[in-house]
């Protein structure tokens, strides 16, 4: 198994290369972390199917990213991505199908929901990654990106109205330029832990929430002058 788990983990390294450093091999690496630890609290986990999964669930980030028709699912492609790996490694045909079902559910937007627990950790785990010191890291990185403002004063419900698609919160970003990390808080975070399926995630993204809470509240007296 190990040899497998390695060889993989090669490949995704590989793959992943030229990806924004929110979504790059080291976000594999903390999903893949985040994974075995959740598992360690839920019962019957196939580890093997979970590893796999959570080695493969972004392989195909970046041709969502280079996309500009904003029709390609990451996810989705994702999966194919790892079928084709898989196969070609021989690997059992029932356990791709265990894979791939982790993959294509794994997205925040998506209709496919995990059904499996193995899904169901790497959904969260996934979810994870975009809270806490972690998540204010990556916000920074899309900051940078795609040359926002650290700090947007908004009116949150007229926000949502003009930069998301169809005017909800769970649309895409119109303009990316015009979003900031305390518009993500308050439109995309603050909602995450509602979203999770193991206890032992949602403890973790508890702790990661009121982490947030409080450096975007102490970055708001920063830019004020009150601190
Ligand atoms: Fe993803
Ligand atoms: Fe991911």
């Amino acid at each position: 198994m190990m040899d497998v788990i390695e060889k993989l983990r090669e490949i995704v390294k590989k793959e992943m290369e030229g990806t924004d450093p929110s979504h790059d091999f080291l976000h594999v690496t903390r999903v893949y972390n985040l994974c075995l630890e959740i598992a360690k609290y839920e019962k019957n986990v196939d580890l093997e199917v979970l590893k796999i999964s959570a080695l493969l669930h972004d392989i195909a980030r970046l041709k969502e990213y280079t996309d500009k028709t904003g029709k390609i699912d990451h996810a989705f492609e994702s999966a194919k991505v790892a079928e084709r790996i898989l196969k070609k490694m021989k690997y059992p045909k029932e356990k791709i199908e265990k894979i791939k079902h982790c993959i294509v559910s794994h997205r925040f937007r998506g209709n496919n929901t995990p059904k499996t627990i193995e899904a169901k950790i790497l959904y969260d785990a996934d979810k994870l990654d975009v809270i806490g010191a972690t998540g204010i890291a990556r916000t920074f990185v899309s900051v940078g990106v795609h040359k926002q403002k650290i700090w947007n004063d908004v009116n949150i419900k007229e926000y949502i109205k003009k930069n998301f698609v169809d005017g909800k919160r769970n649309g895409r970003i119109i303009d990316l330029s015009k979003h900031s990390p305390n518009i993500e808080f308050e439109t995309k975070f603050k909602y995450v832990l509602k979203k999770l399926y193991t206890k032992k995630a949602k403890e973790i993204g508890k702790g990661r929430i009121e982490f947030m809470k409080k450096f975007f509240k102490r970055l708001k007296k920063e830019i004020s002058g009150k601190l």
